[in-house]
């Protein structure tokens, strides 16, 4: 499932806003990225996509079930209504129609909402959002391991590892219970820790657990190595599917991490493996923590919803994180996109970002500039420095506005020849610049140049 376009009317900011997300004929990704300053509506966007999909959800889950309506605040000042418009691609809906076309595949919807007292302009058309949802309804009822489309919204306020204290009942999930809270708070951490227990209590039932495996380690003596590989072996094939694909994307992402595993002692935590040293969760840091929560929580809800694939992580659907460079370092910034499209391969993504390095790293992504209410395309940016990208695309300053016109005058004293000034000037900005400063490096070389070509004259 793909949102091919959107096009918002009265909503936010926008009076009018229309865009086709990718793939697109011109990018063959399936990354979206929205920049822009703040308040030009990338949340917007992100909101307005995930309130129409969540009629899709609800849809899924009853027939005549009902999503998220457009909240009031958010019609456009002055309007009486607004409205979200979606087309959809999703091959899956005529899979048993074998005479189905390229037409067949879209499914458009148009959710709505009037302000209390006054005539909209805008009547909501929720048909298709419930014609494919039935489509995945009878699937699911003939065959219990159909794989659904996962659909996320990751907002700003994503990160709370939030850790239950007692060990409640069991209960079993199935691919639906993958939607819970996937729209309104993104990581559900809570529920990804009693997910990931019940799967371990599962597979711990099923194979021989690291800790089993670690003393018959020590017992095993000179005998260790065949046994211990057949042991290994064993192991690998007890290994649970979908706690494997989670683990492999958290190993993806975050090089160094590894063997992510609940404890109940002294009391129940999850920990994990950072280079050779363990640690509970919460001691991670805060930027560590909101890879981990989000890649995890994309991983258990594919692997959730497609109980058959052998990879969960080739699962397809819809993921929206805004600010996806929320906490990273900069070298995390760089290859987020290359990550999450590696790791998982068959999800849309559309996101938002401050960072020019989100950008400047990725072959083929659709990035649009949200400025006064339009969007616009940007070319490429692939293998731009940060500075051009944040000059080009961002419209900021790449240094500060005085030095940065210290500088320039320096270089004119510079090229005009009046040296005397251009060395006081150096010697100022000497001072107030670090030892290392690129440019006035190059300037003071020039001006020597400059002198030594004096004094020959
Ligand atoms: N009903 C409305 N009518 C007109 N403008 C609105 C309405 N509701 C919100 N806005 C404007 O939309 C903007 C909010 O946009 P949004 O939160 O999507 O920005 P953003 O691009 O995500 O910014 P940031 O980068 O700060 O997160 C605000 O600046 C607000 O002025
Ligand atoms: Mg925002």
């Amino acid at each position: 499932m793909k949102i091919k376009q959107f096009r918002l009317h009265n909503l936010g900011r926008f009076k009018l806003l229309e865009a086709p997300l990718a793939p697109t004929q011109q990018t063959t990704s399936n990354v979206t990225v929205l920049v822009g300053n703040n308040g030009a509506g990338k949340t917007s966007i992100l909101r307005a996509l995930a309130t129409s999909l969540s009629w899709f959800v609800a849809r899924l889950r009853s027939e005549k079930g009902n999503g998220s309506p457009i909240p009031e605040e958010v019609i456009f000042h002055g309007a009486s209504s607004a409205a979200i418009d979606i087309a959809v691609f999703d091959e899956r809906g005529q899979s048993a129609n074998p005479e189905a076309n390229e037409e067949d595949f879209f499914y458009q919807w148009t959710l709505t909402k009037t302000r209390k007292g006054n005539k909209g302009e805008h009547t909501s058309h929720l048909n298709d959002a419930s014609r494919l949802a039935d489509y995945y309804r009878s699937a699911l009822s003939n065959n219990d391991k159909t794989s659904l489309p996962l659909i996320a919204f990751y907002p700003v306020e994503r990160v709370v590892l939030d850790i239950p204290l007692k060990i409640k009942e069991r209960h079993t999930f199935l691919q639906l219970d993958g939607y819970d809270n996937s729209l309104n708070q993104g990581v559900d951490f809570r529920r990804f820790f009693e997910w990931f227990r019940e799967r371990e209590d599962t597979e711990n039932e099923s194979g021989i657990s690291q800790d089993m495996l670690n003393k018959l380690l020590e017992m095993l003596g000179s005998e260790k190595n065949s046994v211990w590989e057949k042991l290994l072996a064993l192991k690998a094939s007890s290994r649970d599917r979908q706690l494997t694909a989670v683990r492999t994307a958290i190993a993806n992402f975050m090089p160094g991490f590894s063997n992510l595993r609940v404890r109940r002692k002294p009391r129940l935590h999850m920990s994990i493996d950072k280079d050779g040293e363990t640690f509970n969760v919460l001691q991670l840091s805060q930027g560590e923590k909101s890879l981990m929560a989000l890649v995890g929580d994309i991983a258990r809800r594919l692997a959730m919803m497609n109980p058959s694939l052998n990879n969960p992580l080739q699962g397809d659907g819809v993921v929206l994180i805004d600010e996806v460079d929320m906490h990273l370092h900069p070298s995390w910034q760089r290859s987020i996109i290359e990550r999450l499209t590696n790791t998982f391969p068959n999800c849309q993504f559309v996101l938002t970002t401050h960072s020019p390095l989100v950008i400047s790293d990725c072959k083929d992504v659709l990035v649009y500039s949200l400025n006064s209410g339009e969007l616009t395309l940007v070319p490429s940016q692939y293998g731009q420095d940060a500075n051009s990208v944040l000059l080009n695309v961002m419209d900021t300053h790449i240094r500060n506005a005085e030095i940065a016109k210290k500088l320039n005058d320096l270089l004119d004293h510079i090229q005009d020849r009046r040296l005397s000034e251009a060395r006081e000037l150096l010697t100022e900005l000497g001072r107030e610049l670090p030892a290392n400063h690129i440019e006035l490096a190059k300037a003071k070389l020039l001006l020597r140049k400059k002198e030594l070509r004096g004094e020959k004259d």
